[in-house]
């Protein structure tokens, strides 16, 4: 079952307990992050991308994710992820042709979703999904995978 563009309850709450579930098994970032990315990769219709980039040294750097070879370095305010971590919130973006200084790293992106992810009241890391499909990306999508982001800045251990 995959989450569809409206969202479904069952599909919420299983979403949400795999992943809480895999974060109680192992709350380490690397570990938790990979198994998350390849949980929405799996769970969510119509994605080419789906993982974290990780703030540091000021910037962002890719992070554990499934889909094509990603560029490794976002500079803050560079692309939608550098613009998350600029703004501190999440951006969802329609149409990525439109939004300007969009980083291409897969010419399959139409839409994308970019949430930030707090550790001691900092943006530590974001999590970034693309996909094919031109506004893929509801406002019941954006609760769900915001609620995912939740659970890990409660259970994460960096
Ligand atoms: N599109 C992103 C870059 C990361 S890739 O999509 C994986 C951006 O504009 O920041």
């Amino acid at each position: 079952m995959k989450l569809s563009r409206t969202g479904g309850g069952s599909v919420k709450r299983n979403m949400k307990q795999i992943i809480t579930e895999f974060l109680k098994t192992e709350p380490y970032f690397i570990s938790a992050m990979s198994n998350i990315s390849a949980v929405i990769m799996d769970q969510v219709s119509d994605l080419n991308w789906a993982g974290f980039y990780q703030v540091r040294d000021g910037q962002l750097v890719v992070g554990p994710f499934q889909g094509k070879p990603a560029c490794i370095h976002i500079a803050r305010g560079m692309g939608v992820c550098g613009t998350c971590l600029d703004r501190d919130e999440t951006i969802v973006v329609p149409d990525v042709h439109k939004f300007p200084g969009h980083i291409a790293c897969d010419s399959a992106s139409n839409s994308e979703i970019v949430i930030p992810i707090h550790r001691d009241g900092e943006v530590a890391a974001v999590l970034d999904i693309d996909s094919p499909v031109l506004d893929r990306f509801s406002e019941d999508d954006r609760v769900v995978l915001e609620g995912v982001v939740e659970a890990m800045e409660k259970m994460l251990e960096w």
